[in-house]
Protein backbone atom coordinates (compact mmCIF):
# COMPACT_ATOMS: atom_id res chain seq x y z
CA UNK A 1 0.00 0.00 0.00
CA UNK A 2 0.83 3.32 -0.93
CA UNK A 3 1.10 6.54 1.13
CA UNK A 4 -1.85 7.76 -1.43
CA UNK A 5 -3.88 4.86 -1.01
CA UNK A 6 -3.79 5.04 2.46
CA UNK A 7 -4.49 9.00 2.14
CA UNK A 8 -7.44 7.91 -0.48
CA UNK A 9 -9.11 5.96 2.38
CA UNK A 10 -9.20 9.07 4.45
CA UNK A 11 -10.22 11.28 1.86
CA UNK A 12 -13.68 12.73 3.33
CA UNK A 13 -12.48 13.26 6.26
CA UNK A 14 -9.12 14.48 5.52
CA UNK A 15 -10.89 16.87 3.40
CA UNK A 16 -12.65 17.81 6.51
CA UNK A 17 -9.35 18.55 8.61
CA UNK A 18 -7.88 20.48 5.61
CA UNK A 19 -10.70 23.08 6.33
CA UNK A 20 -10.59 23.33 9.57
CA UNK A 21 -6.70 24.02 8.95
CA UNK A 22 -6.78 26.35 6.57
CA UNK A 23 -9.38 28.19 8.18
CA UNK A 24 -7.19 28.85 11.12
CA UNK A 25 -4.39 30.18 8.95
CA UNK A 26 -6.64 32.74 7.62
CA UNK A 27 -5.42 35.77 9.59
CA UNK A 28 -6.69 39.63 8.66
CA UNK A 29 -3.16 41.37 8.68
CA UNK A 30 -1.98 42.37 5.34
CA UNK A 31 0.47 40.11 3.61
CA UNK A 32 1.10 37.63 6.54
CA UNK A 33 -2.32 36.04 5.85
CA UNK A 34 -1.52 35.68 1.70
CA UNK A 35 2.10 34.56 3.07
CA UNK A 36 0.84 31.69 5.46
CA UNK A 37 -2.21 30.85 3.47
CA UNK A 38 0.59 30.12 0.76
CA UNK A 39 2.74 27.62 3.62
CA UNK A 40 -0.80 25.78 4.70
CA UNK A 41 -1.80 25.36 1.00
CA UNK A 42 1.77 24.18 -0.64
CA UNK A 43 1.26 20.96 1.07
CA UNK A 44 2.74 19.41 3.97
CA UNK A 45 2.53 15.38 3.94
CA UNK A 46 0.00 16.04 6.69
CA UNK A 47 1.16 13.02 8.60
CA UNK A 48 0.34 13.81 12.13
CA UNK A 49 -3.78 13.99 11.28
CA UNK A 50 -3.21 10.49 8.89
CA UNK A 51 -1.71 8.87 12.10
CA UNK A 52 -4.30 10.38 14.90
CA UNK A 53 -7.65 8.80 12.06
CA UNK A 54 -5.73 5.69 11.54
CA UNK A 55 -4.91 5.20 15.44
CA UNK A 56 -8.77 5.94 16.14
CA UNK A 57 -9.76 3.49 13.46
CA UNK A 58 -9.53 0.12 15.41
CA UNK A 59 -12.10 1.65 17.41
CA UNK A 60 -15.12 3.90 18.10
CA UNK A 61 -14.05 5.98 15.04
CA UNK A 62 -16.09 8.72 15.05
CA UNK A 63 -14.94 11.91 12.88
CA UNK A 64 -17.17 14.33 14.61
CA UNK A 65 -14.93 14.46 17.55
CA UNK A 66 -11.97 13.65 15.79
CA UNK A 67 -11.83 15.73 13.22
CA UNK A 68 -10.52 18.83 16.08
CA UNK A 69 -8.25 16.91 17.60
CA UNK A 70 -6.68 15.79 13.96
CA UNK A 71 -6.54 19.52 12.59
CA UNK A 72 -5.23 20.56 16.27
CA UNK A 73 -2.27 18.10 16.06
CA UNK A 74 -1.30 19.53 12.50
CA UNK A 75 -1.85 23.17 13.58
CA UNK A 76 0.56 22.53 16.15
CA UNK A 77 3.01 20.93 13.89
CA UNK A 78 2.62 24.16 11.70
CA UNK A 79 3.22 26.87 14.44
CA UNK A 80 6.41 24.37 15.50
CA UNK A 81 8.01 25.29 11.89
CA UNK A 82 7.09 28.84 12.05
CA UNK A 83 9.35 29.16 15.40
CA UNK A 84 11.75 26.64 14.20
CA UNK A 85 12.50 27.90 10.93
CA UNK A 86 13.27 31.52 12.79
CA UNK A 87 14.92 29.87 15.35
CA UNK A 88 16.64 27.67 12.37
CA UNK A 89 16.67 31.11 9.81
CA UNK A 90 15.76 28.97 7.54
CA UNK A 91 14.08 30.71 4.13
CA UNK A 92 12.63 27.96 2.61
CA UNK A 93 9.78 25.58 3.65
CA UNK A 94 7.92 23.58 1.65
CA UNK A 95 8.94 25.26 -1.26
CA UNK A 96 8.34 28.76 -0.61
CA UNK A 97 9.76 31.66 1.30
CA UNK A 98 9.43 31.50 5.12
CA UNK A 99 7.56 34.05 7.22
CA UNK A 100 10.93 34.78 8.86
CA UNK A 101 12.40 35.63 5.22
CA UNK A 102 9.58 38.43 4.68
CA UNK A 103 8.82 39.65 8.17
CA UNK A 104 10.37 40.39 11.73
CA UNK A 105 11.27 37.64 14.20
CA UNK A 106 8.75 39.57 16.76
CA UNK A 107 6.15 39.17 14.44
CA UNK A 108 6.88 35.44 13.02
CA UNK A 109 7.34 34.65 17.09
CA UNK A 110 3.83 36.05 17.92
CA UNK A 111 2.15 34.64 14.37
CA UNK A 112 3.78 31.04 15.76
CA UNK A 113 2.66 31.61 19.03
CA UNK A 114 -1.32 32.62 17.58
CA UNK A 115 -1.01 29.39 15.83
CA UNK A 116 -0.27 27.03 18.78
CA UNK A 117 -3.42 28.80 20.54
CA UNK A 118 -5.19 27.86 17.64
CA UNK A 119 -3.85 24.44 18.17
CA UNK A 120 -4.83 24.42 21.34
CA UNK A 121 -8.36 25.82 20.67
CA UNK A 122 -9.07 23.19 18.27
CA UNK A 123 -8.22 20.45 20.81
CA UNK A 124 -9.83 21.50 23.34
CA UNK A 125 -13.00 21.03 21.11
CA UNK A 126 -13.03 17.76 21.82
CA UNK A 127 -13.82 18.57 24.98
CA UNK A 128 -11.50 15.35 26.35
CA UNK A 129 -9.41 16.72 29.26
CA UNK A 130 -7.31 13.13 28.88
CA UNK A 131 -6.79 14.59 24.92
CA UNK A 132 -5.80 18.27 26.47
CA UNK A 133 -3.39 16.79 28.92
CA UNK A 134 -1.65 14.56 26.00
CA UNK A 135 -1.21 17.89 24.12
CA UNK A 136 0.00 20.40 27.09
CA UNK A 137 2.67 17.45 26.96
CA UNK A 138 3.43 17.78 23.44
CA UNK A 139 3.84 21.19 23.92
CA UNK A 140 6.29 20.82 26.56
CA UNK A 141 8.45 18.03 24.65
CA UNK A 142 8.70 19.89 21.47
CA UNK A 143 10.04 22.63 23.76
CA UNK A 144 12.01 20.82 25.55
CA UNK A 145 13.57 19.10 22.19
CA UNK A 146 14.28 22.09 20.29
CA UNK A 147 16.03 24.02 23.41
CA UNK A 148 18.32 20.57 23.77
CA UNK A 149 19.41 21.77 20.14
CA UNK A 150 20.22 25.11 20.93
CA UNK A 151 22.54 24.26 24.14
CA UNK A 152 23.97 21.21 22.11
CA UNK A 153 24.82 22.73 18.73
CA UNK A 154 28.75 23.25 17.69
CA UNK A 155 29.44 20.34 20.24
CA UNK A 156 31.14 17.64 18.41
CA UNK A 157 31.61 14.97 21.76
CA UNK A 158 27.29 14.79 22.12
CA UNK A 159 26.24 11.42 22.61
CA UNK A 160 23.90 9.14 21.11
CA UNK A 161 21.59 8.96 24.01
CA UNK A 162 21.40 12.61 24.16
CA UNK A 163 20.53 12.98 20.45
CA UNK A 164 17.66 10.48 20.92
CA UNK A 165 16.18 12.46 24.09
CA UNK A 166 16.36 15.67 21.57
CA UNK A 167 14.58 14.40 18.81
CA UNK A 168 11.94 12.55 20.75
CA UNK A 169 11.22 15.87 22.08
CA UNK A 170 11.10 17.55 19.12
CA UNK A 171 9.74 15.18 16.68
CA UNK A 172 8.63 11.78 18.08
CA UNK A 173 6.90 13.34 21.36
CA UNK A 174 4.23 15.48 18.54
CA UNK A 175 3.69 11.48 16.51
CA UNK A 176 3.48 9.61 20.04
CA UNK A 177 0.63 12.26 21.22
CA UNK A 178 -1.06 12.01 17.80
CA UNK A 179 -1.38 8.34 18.11
CA UNK A 180 -2.26 8.79 21.50
CA UNK A 181 -4.81 11.30 21.31
CA UNK A 182 -6.51 9.40 18.44
CA UNK A 183 -6.71 6.10 20.48
CA UNK A 184 -8.36 8.29 23.60
CA UNK A 185 -10.72 9.76 21.23
CA UNK A 186 -12.19 6.41 19.99
CA UNK A 187 -12.25 5.28 23.47
CA UNK A 188 -9.70 2.46 23.24
CA UNK A 189 -8.71 0.55 26.36
CA UNK A 190 -5.50 1.87 28.29
CA UNK A 191 -3.14 -1.20 26.85
CA UNK A 192 -4.17 0.02 23.36
CA UNK A 193 -3.21 3.78 24.50
CA UNK A 194 -0.37 3.17 25.39
CA UNK A 195 1.32 0.71 22.33
CA UNK A 196 -0.51 2.76 19.92
CA UNK A 197 1.54 5.68 21.67
CA UNK A 198 4.77 3.76 21.51
CA UNK A 199 3.95 3.28 18.30
CA UNK A 200 3.74 6.60 16.97
CA UNK A 201 6.61 7.59 19.36
CA UNK A 202 9.22 4.52 17.42
CA UNK A 203 7.37 6.57 13.95
CA UNK A 204 8.56 9.63 14.87
CA UNK A 205 12.18 8.94 15.99
CA UNK A 206 12.44 7.05 12.34
CA UNK A 207 10.88 9.74 10.86
CA UNK A 208 13.72 12.30 12.81
CA UNK A 209 16.26 10.24 11.72
CA UNK A 210 15.41 10.18 7.87
CA UNK A 211 14.88 13.59 8.29
CA UNK A 212 18.50 13.85 9.35
CA UNK A 213 19.73 11.99 6.26
CA UNK A 214 17.78 14.07 3.81
CA UNK A 215 19.26 17.08 4.70
CA UNK A 216 22.69 15.35 3.76
CA UNK A 217 21.55 13.86 1.06
CA UNK A 218 18.87 15.45 -0.72
CA UNK A 219 18.72 18.54 -2.82
CA UNK A 220 16.60 21.69 -1.33
CA UNK A 221 13.98 21.07 -4.51
CA UNK A 222 13.53 17.33 -3.37
CA UNK A 223 12.80 18.51 0.10
CA UNK A 224 11.39 22.06 0.10
CA UNK A 225 13.73 23.57 2.46
CA UNK A 226 17.52 24.09 2.51
CA UNK A 227 19.77 21.32 1.88
CA UNK A 228 22.41 20.68 4.58
CA UNK A 229 21.33 23.53 7.07
CA UNK A 230 21.71 21.33 10.07
CA UNK A 231 25.76 21.12 8.85
CA UNK A 232 25.61 24.76 8.64
CA UNK A 233 23.85 25.25 11.65
CA UNK A 234 26.20 23.15 14.09
CA UNK A 235 22.97 20.84 14.56
CA UNK A 236 25.20 17.29 14.97
CA UNK A 237 22.85 14.74 13.74
CA UNK A 238 23.09 11.12 14.04
CA UNK A 239 24.91 10.15 10.29
CA UNK A 240 27.61 12.90 11.39
CA UNK A 241 27.75 11.50 15.11
CA UNK A 242 28.50 7.67 13.22
CA UNK A 243 30.57 9.32 10.65
CA UNK A 244 32.86 11.06 13.61
CA UNK A 245 33.03 7.57 15.32
CA UNK A 246 34.26 5.74 12.72
CA UNK A 247 36.55 8.43 11.40
CA UNK A 248 38.48 9.00 14.47
CA UNK A 249 41.99 10.38 13.53
CA UNK A 250 41.76 10.38 10.17
CA UNK A 251 42.38 14.10 8.21
CA UNK A 252 38.93 14.24 7.00
CA UNK A 253 37.83 14.89 10.63
CA UNK A 254 38.85 18.00 11.52
CA UNK A 255 37.49 19.31 8.18
CA UNK A 256 34.34 17.70 9.59
CA UNK A 257 34.80 19.59 13.32
CA UNK A 258 35.67 23.32 11.31
CA UNK A 259 32.26 22.40 9.88
CA UNK A 260 30.30 22.04 12.94
CA UNK A 261 32.16 24.65 14.65
CA UNK A 262 30.74 26.78 11.78
CA UNK A 263 34.28 27.86 10.56
CA UNK A 264 33.24 26.78 6.51
CA UNK A 265 31.82 29.36 4.28
CA UNK A 266 30.91 28.16 0.97
CA UNK A 267 27.75 25.87 0.30
CA UNK A 268 29.88 23.74 -1.66
CA UNK A 269 32.58 23.41 1.29
CA UNK A 270 29.51 22.04 3.83
CA UNK A 271 28.09 20.05 0.85
CA UNK A 272 31.56 18.52 0.54
CA UNK A 273 31.31 17.44 4.08
CA UNK A 274 27.97 15.71 3.65
CA UNK A 275 29.35 13.64 0.54
CA UNK A 276 32.19 12.72 3.28
CA UNK A 277 30.14 11.49 5.58
CA UNK A 278 27.62 10.00 3.07
CA UNK A 279 30.30 8.01 1.04
CA UNK A 280 31.84 6.86 4.55
CA UNK A 281 28.42 4.51 4.89
CA UNK A 282 27.50 6.51 8.23
CA UNK A 283 24.13 7.48 5.80
CA UNK A 284 23.45 3.92 5.36
CA UNK A 285 24.57 3.13 9.34
CA UNK A 286 21.64 5.97 10.15
CA UNK A 287 18.86 4.67 7.71
CA UNK A 288 19.75 0.87 9.84
CA UNK A 289 19.23 2.73 13.25
CA UNK A 290 15.73 3.79 11.38
CA UNK A 291 14.89 0.73 10.58
CA UNK A 292 15.74 -0.77 14.10
CA UNK A 293 12.70 1.90 15.10
CA UNK A 294 10.41 0.85 12.47
CA UNK A 295 11.09 -2.79 13.18
CA UNK A 296 9.89 -1.38 17.16
CA UNK A 297 6.97 0.40 16.18
CA UNK A 298 5.42 -2.78 13.72
CA UNK A 299 6.41 -5.15 16.90
CA UNK A 300 3.64 -2.94 18.97
CA UNK A 301 1.11 -3.61 16.27
CA UNK A 302 0.30 -6.96 17.87
CA UNK A 303 -1.98 -5.17 20.26
CA UNK A 304 -4.36 -3.88 17.00
CA UNK A 305 -7.12 -7.03 16.87
CA UNK A 306 -9.04 -5.45 13.48
CA UNK A 307 -6.73 -6.62 10.33
CA UNK A 308 -7.37 -4.00 8.07
CA UNK A 309 -6.23 -1.32 10.61
CA UNK A 310 -3.78 -3.24 11.29
CA UNK A 311 -2.11 -3.10 8.13
CA UNK A 312 -3.13 0.61 7.02
CA UNK A 313 -0.87 1.34 10.77
CA UNK A 314 1.76 -1.17 9.15
CA UNK A 315 2.16 0.52 5.64
CA UNK A 316 2.00 3.86 7.15
CA UNK A 317 4.73 2.84 9.50
CA UNK A 318 7.38 1.89 6.31
CA UNK A 319 6.27 5.16 4.99
CA UNK A 320 9.30 6.90 7.48
CA UNK A 321 11.99 4.73 5.63
CA UNK A 322 10.89 5.37 1.55
CA UNK A 323 10.46 8.78 1.84
CA UNK A 324 12.31 11.66 -0.39
CA UNK A 325 10.71 14.48 0.70
C1 LIG B 1 9.13 18.51 9.14
O1 LIG B 1 8.03 17.63 9.19
C2 LIG B 1 9.65 18.75 10.53
C3 LIG B 1 10.24 17.57 11.14
C4 LIG B 1 9.81 17.07 12.23
C5 LIG B 1 11.40 16.95 10.53
P1 LIG B 1 7.33 17.11 7.88
O2 LIG B 1 8.35 16.52 6.95
O3 LIG B 1 6.18 16.24 8.26
O4 LIG B 1 6.80 18.47 7.23
P2 LIG B 1 5.61 18.74 6.23
O5 LIG B 1 4.41 19.02 7.08
O6 LIG B 1 5.40 17.53 5.36
O7 LIG B 1 6.04 19.95 5.47
C1 LIG C 1 12.45 20.54 13.69
O1 LIG C 1 13.42 19.67 13.22
C2 LIG C 1 11.30 19.86 14.30
C3 LIG C 1 10.29 20.84 14.75
C4 LIG C 1 9.68 21.65 13.93
C5 LIG C 1 9.93 20.92 16.15
P1 LIG C 1 14.23 20.13 11.95
O2 LIG C 1 14.85 21.47 12.16
O3 LIG C 1 15.14 19.02 11.53
O4 LIG C 1 13.05 20.26 10.89
P2 LIG C 1 13.25 20.79 9.42
O5 LIG C 1 14.36 19.99 8.80
O6 LIG C 1 13.56 22.24 9.53
O7 LIG C 1 11.92 20.52 8.74
MG1 LIG D 1 14.62 23.23 10.95
MG1 LIG E 1 15.66 18.74 9.48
Amino acid sequence: MTFATLVASLDDDLARIEQRVRGAADVEYPVLGDVLTAIVEAGGKRLRPVLLLLAAKPFNYDITTLAPAAAGVEMLHTASLVHDDTIDKSQLRRGQPTLNSMFDNSTVILIGDYLFAQSAIMTAETLNARAMSVFATILANVCDGQLREIFQSHRIDQTRAEYERRIFGKTASLFAGAAEMGAILAGADDESIAQLRAFGADFGMAFQIVDDVLDLRATSEQIGKPANLDLRQGTVTLPTMLYLAHANGSASVSQVRRAVDGELDTDEEYSAIATLIEESGAIEQALEAASEYIQRALDRLDIVRDAESRDNLAAYATLALNRTS
